[in-house]
């Protein structure tokens, strides 16, 4: 306690010890517990990353199987729980919705929610991973005005997930598989990356033992904002932009090199990588299976691979170690899946959920956690005699 670093942003700043994922910035490598990305997307489904993430090891097709169905039990939101939507406007941003559902879960399992019973732990974690997905579409159901649809446990993970957001009640919804299998990729890629602002969110508040659901709405909290989740968002509507004032790239890249506020190339950069993210490099990929598959060829993926080559070629940029990170071409796949813009976190936040409840259980299982309580170097004013308010 001698004396205080002052390290804004945790730039330099190692807040816990972790062996979930592993990042080198500089080489542009992420792994989950030691496999590497590019051989889990694509391969490993998205509950065998979750469970991967939250258990230490890739389950047998036993434990795959036992895992998958106590999730599909408990997709199902309380009644009352359903009625939670009605209270907010039809316009309400869908993150602020699911931070809000996912906070109230903490009033409907109030037997359940003690962070150091391994039996309680389990069930929320097992309720969180069933219940966001049904959640997350009621919350855009309710913003276009369509009745809400009950989960399919017949239907996998993803399959349930995007026939609740797209189905209605009076028609059978077939899945694509193909959008199927992109979405829990992209779901993969999104899984864990180590202790980002949301991550390191969630591990705040539950350092104070908070529940599993109140530090997980927090994350959902920190997701929001556009330097983090939000980014997905910005980038489509930075690529909108760009295309309605007729599609000038050098101009716009030209305002970001000047700093204008508010401009920046949104999609781009890593507190972390230096390097080319490896996700966004299998994002991109997949950007133009599903433009293909969809038969839609959105112009926006075309100045977005412009934007792209335009700024790596360009010194600001590379001076600046600054390439496209995951979010970058995440926006044109959603919105080509049929997922409105505002969607889009609310997807993230999806697939960061077992990021989130595997830190959050390493956390509470580590004896060297400490509640989380940074230092500060006081800039105030001095020690001054009080100032009666006739007087002032
Ligand atoms: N466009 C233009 N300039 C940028 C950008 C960008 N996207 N990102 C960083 N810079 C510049 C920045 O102005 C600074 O320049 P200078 O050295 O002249 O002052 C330099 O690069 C270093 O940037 P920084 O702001 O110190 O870097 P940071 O580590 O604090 O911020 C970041 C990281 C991701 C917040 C930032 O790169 C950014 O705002 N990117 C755009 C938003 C975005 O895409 N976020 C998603 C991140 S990946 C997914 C996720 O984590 O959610």
């Amino acid at each position: 306690t001698g004396y205080v670093t002052l390290d804004t942003g945790f730039v330099n700043t190692a807040s816990c010890t972790s062996a979930i994922t592993y990042i080198d910035g500089d080489a542009g490598i992420l792994r989950y517990r030691g496999y590497p990305i590019d051989q889990l997307a694509g391969k490993a489904s998205f509950l065998e990353t979750s469970y991967l993430l939250i258990y230490g090891e890739l389950p047998t097709a036993t434990q795959l199987a036992e895992f998958d169905s106590r999730v599909r039990k408990h997709t199902l939101l309380h009644e009352e729980m359903r009625q939670f939507f009605g209270g907010f406007p039809r316009d309400a941003h869908p993150m602020a919705v699911l931070s809000s559902a996912v906070s109230a879960l903490s009033t409907f399992y109030q037997d359940a929610l003690d962070p150091f019973n391994p039996e309680d732990v389990e069930i929320s974690t097992v309720r969180l991973l069933a219940k966001v997905p049904t959640i997350a579409s009621y919350a855009y159901k309710k913003s276009i005005g369509q009745p809400a649809l009950f989960p399919d446990n017949n239907l996998g993970y993803v399959e349930n997930f995007l026939r609740l957001t797209f189905g209605v009640p009076t028609e059978d919804y077939e899945v694509d598989p193909v959008v199927a299998s992109v979405l829990d990729m992209l779901l993969v890629l999104h899984a864990d990356h180590e202790q980002n602002c949301s991550t390191s969110t969630v591990r705040l508040v539950g350092s104070s033992h908070a529940n599993l659901f109140a530090s997980v709405s927090a994350g959902v909290n920190a997701l929001f904002g556009p330097l983090h989740g939000g980014a997905n968002e910005a980038v489509l509507s930075m690529l909108n932009g760009i295309h309605q004032s007729g599609g000038d790239i050098n101009a716009f890249v030209e305002r970001v090199k000047k700093k204008e506020p508010g401009v920046k190339l949104m999609g781009f950069g890593h507190r972390v990588y230096k390097n080319y993210d490896p996700r966004a490099a299998i994002v991109k990929k997949a950007a133009r299976d599903v433009l293909e598959r969809t038969g839609g060829n959105d112009p926006l993926l075309d100045l977005a691979m412009q934007l792209e080559e335009i700024a790596l070629a360009d010194d600001f940029f590379i001076s600046r170690k600054l390439y496209p990170n995951v979010d970058f071409y995440t926006g044109l796949i959603y919105k080509a899946m049929g997922f409105p813009t505002k969607m889009f976190t609310v997807l993230f936040a999806l697939g960061r959920l077992p990021g989130w409840i595997a830190q959050w259980r390493e956390m509470i299982n580590d004896p060297a956690t400490k509640i989380g309580r940074p230092r500060q170097l006081y800039t105030g004013a001095p020690e001054r005699a009080f100032v009666p308010i006739t007087d002032r």
